[in-house]
């Protein structure tokens, strides 16, 4: 047993260590030892840091994984406003913003361009060298404080390098989602039923919003820092400023030059107008920024923006081609939506030969017919969208496009509810694509993370008629997989072979088997009912326990549960009352499927036997309602006037100050919502 002194000993050089690491494989891309040395570095600190709780540290490497869940964001003032950047869309524009600088300062001014990170802003403030918060913009004045979930962004040191940085300073960035980490995170929406990001600056927006750090840490963000404040620091321009900041060990971009005429700001305007999709992030322009902090100075700002900078912004790339044909896709949900296959042209970096219709309305808005020539575009989104019709180009001939009135893939007759604009099939139980995707979702790593089978596989599987529902999976035996093959092409257009043999085939049948320890509600989550998220999953399985009595509930009982509303309440009562979706879960109860949490059978649905409760103000998970049915459910009684009887007061926001009087006068025990929440059960939702 190593003694207290050493362990801290032990844990100050390990994150040091880890800490420099870092660094050199994050931000400079030159990694000096291998992934499999810096896990074991980072595990022995976590060992440690458990074994000596005492030396926790927020800013510990280890901490990049995720720490506690928010439950909602404190909100921060910024020391100076958080400004936006004027816009310009041409040369001339950028012509106007040179003269008018020139003629205040009086003098050309020395320039520095650098690219437009298209993302979302963030303040990160390091004090005596540590990371001490991240602030988003916010409304300009304050913004939220999203420090836990921007530790989990490897480039951004937690402990700077070296001494030479002030003692308290902030810089201020971007942060963004590489274009790799937004194909994976949407893939994997697609594949769980989720709505994917439409852009990478959508996720990015989105992730930061995020109350659990340890979901953030799974998004894979990044951060590029572009403006050091600091007044005390001894730079007398922006540029030099960056370059001090980057030997700090903080992640400054290095697309970044300094230019004294405006010839050589059209060149790099050009540049990257030409080599933007070559870069593995969004840039939507390109900054001007007076390098000379006395210039800034000079010039000021508005309300909105400085005079200092501008940011000159790429139109987004538009391309004309022709509208070869019209598919009709059928998704996991059943929605049918119109994909316009097109001539091939190159868009944005990338050969488009589709581009999505979304729905019958956009194709009677746009009134678009095949062998039209059209106008695709890619604003930021990653599917290209058919912006309008060259009707000059158009035959005399063509005809307006229709609307199949049956599947596409199983002919039943498609349905179209009046308040929405998708169209489905309803043949959730046959239609192929509507099955594939529900074994596809099954499988997936947020349900019974069977891994061992791909998407790939599934569809092969089905093919070969061995899947028709997800019981299906656990009656595979060895001799139905030995030996099947398939040729498939993947996204790129290769051809594949997938063929089974004996290893993947035991693979396969490990993992099947082993799924049947999955918990009850990522169980539930499998199911793919919808508008049950894993969340929702969480909360059901804690509230009902078993799948049984969820079966059960009717409408009224579903009400009841906090954050279940009407929407999703009836998507669980039609589930339920379809005879097939009975038979699917007896199938898997068979199969030895959790159908229960583990707890309900050892506590008690009474753990608040002979409590009072009077309840109070504001809650921030549960409304009034949702908590007077909780203390009932586990046994509890509510009162309306607080007397010494009494057992609890339970203290909202905003309650008033007499009853607090009261209580305290009373000798009632006041608890919060969280402690409340402690007491019923543990585990988080
Ligand atoms: S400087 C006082 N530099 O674009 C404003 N901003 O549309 C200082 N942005 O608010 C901002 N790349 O969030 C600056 N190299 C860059 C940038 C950049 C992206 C963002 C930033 C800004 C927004 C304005």
């Amino acid at each position: 047993m190593i003694t207290g002194a050493e362990a801290k000993n032990r844990i100050l050089q390990l994150r040091q260590l880890i800490s420099e690491h870092n660094h050199k494989y994050y931000t400079l891309a030159a990694p000096e030892i291998s992934d499999y040395e810096f896990d074991l570095l980072l595990k022995e600190l976590q060992q440690l840091e458990e074994a000596f709780p005492d030396f926790h540290d927020p800013n510990s490497p280890t901490q990049r994984v995720g720490g506690e869940v928010n439950r909602e964001f404190v909100q921060i003032r910024h020391n100076s406003p958080m400004l936006s950047l004027g816009n310009v869309y041409s040369r001339e524009e950028l012509l106007a913003f040179d003269e008018r600088t020139r003629k205040m300062l009086g003098e050309a001014p020395e320039y520095v361009c650098e690219l437009k990170y298209d993302g979302v802003a963030i303040g990160l403030t390091y004090e005596n060298g540590r990371l001490k918060h991240a602030v988003t913009r916010g409304d300009g004045t304050t913004g939220d404080d999203v420090t836990a979930n921007i530790r989990t962004i490897h480039s951004i040191p937690l402990q700077l390098h070296g001494q030479e940085y002030p003692s308290i300073f902030e810089i201020r960035g971007e942060v963004y989602m590489p274009r790799k980490s937004f194909e994976r995170l949407n893939n994997e929406r697609n594949l769980t039923g989720q709505e994917p990001f439409a852009n990478p600056r959508n996720a990015a927006a989105g992730s930061l919003k995020l109350l659990d750090p340890a979901e953030v840490a799974k998004r894979r963000l990044d951060c590029f820092l572009y403006n050091l404040i600091t007044d005390k620091a001894g730079f007398d321009n922006h540029y030099d400023s960056l370059q001090a900041a980057r030997s700090w060990g903080l992640n400054i971009p290095p697309y970044m030059i300094r230019c004294s005429t405006l010839e050589q700001i059209y060149l790099f305007l050009d540049e990257w107008e030409k080599n933007r999709y070559k870069l593995p992030f969004d840039i939507d322009g390109i900054v001007i920024k007076v390098n000379r902090f006395q210039q800034q100075e000079n010039l000021g700002s508005t309300s909105k923006s400085p005079r200092w900078a501008i940011a000159y912004k790429y139109a987004p790339e538009r391309a004309a081609t022709s509208l070869l044909s019209v598919s009709f896709q059928v998704g996991r949900t059943g929605a049918v939506t119109p994909v316009a296959n097109l001539k091939p042209v190159v868009l944005a970096g990338t050969t488009v030969k589709r581009a999505t219709l979304h729905n019958s309305d956009v194709i009677r808005e746009l009134d678009v017919r095949i062998g039209d020539t059209v106008f695709v575009e890619k604003g930021g989104e990653i599917i290209p969208k058919i912006v309008s019709v060259d009707l000059t180009h158009r035959s005399l001939f063509s005809e307006s496009l229709s609307f199949p009135e049956s599947c596409p893939e199983c002919n039943t007759p498609l349905v179209r509810n009046a308040d929405e604009a998708n169209t489905y099939c309803p043949n959730e139980d046959a239609c192929p694509p509507q099955i594939k995707g529900k074994l596809a979702h099954f499988i997936s790593r947020k349900a019974m993370d069977i891994n061992s089978l791909g998407e790939g596989r599934i569809e092969m599987l089905y093919d070969h008629g061995l899947l028709k529902n997800v019981a299906d999976l656990y009656s595979l035996t060895a001799t139905d997989l030995l030996g099947l093959e398939k040729l498939s092409t993947d996204a790129d257009g290769k051809i594949k072979k997938i063929s089974f043999r004996e290893k993947s085939v035991e693979n396969i049948l490990k993992g099947i088997a082993a799924s049947r320890s999955v918990p009850f509600d990522r169980v539930l989550y499998a199911l793919g009912i919808r508008y049950v998220g894993e969340t929702v999953a969480k909360i059901l399985t804690g509230w009902f326990g078993n799948i049984d009595a969820l079966a059960k509930a009717g409408e009224e009982a579903l009400l009841q549960v906090p954050e279940i509303g009407s929407k999703i309440a009836s998507s669980i009562l039609q589930y339920f009352e379809r005879q097939e979706h009975r038979e699917l879960i007896n199938r898997l109860k068979e199969q030895n499927l959790r159908f229960s949490t583990e707890k309900t059978n050892e506590i008690t649905d009474n753990r608040l036997q002979g409590k009072t409760f009077i309840v109070s103000g504001r809650f921030k998970t549960f409304s009034r309602e949702a908590l007077l049915a909780t203390i009932e459910k586990y046994g509890g009684r509510n009162v309306s006037t607080i007397s010494s009887k009494t057992d609890f007061l339970l203290a909202g926001e905003e309650m008033g100050p007499a009853k607090k009087q009261k209580a305290t006068s009373l000798g009632v025990r006041m608890i919060t919502e969280e402690e409340f929440l402690q007491m019923i059960h543990t585990e988080k939702l």
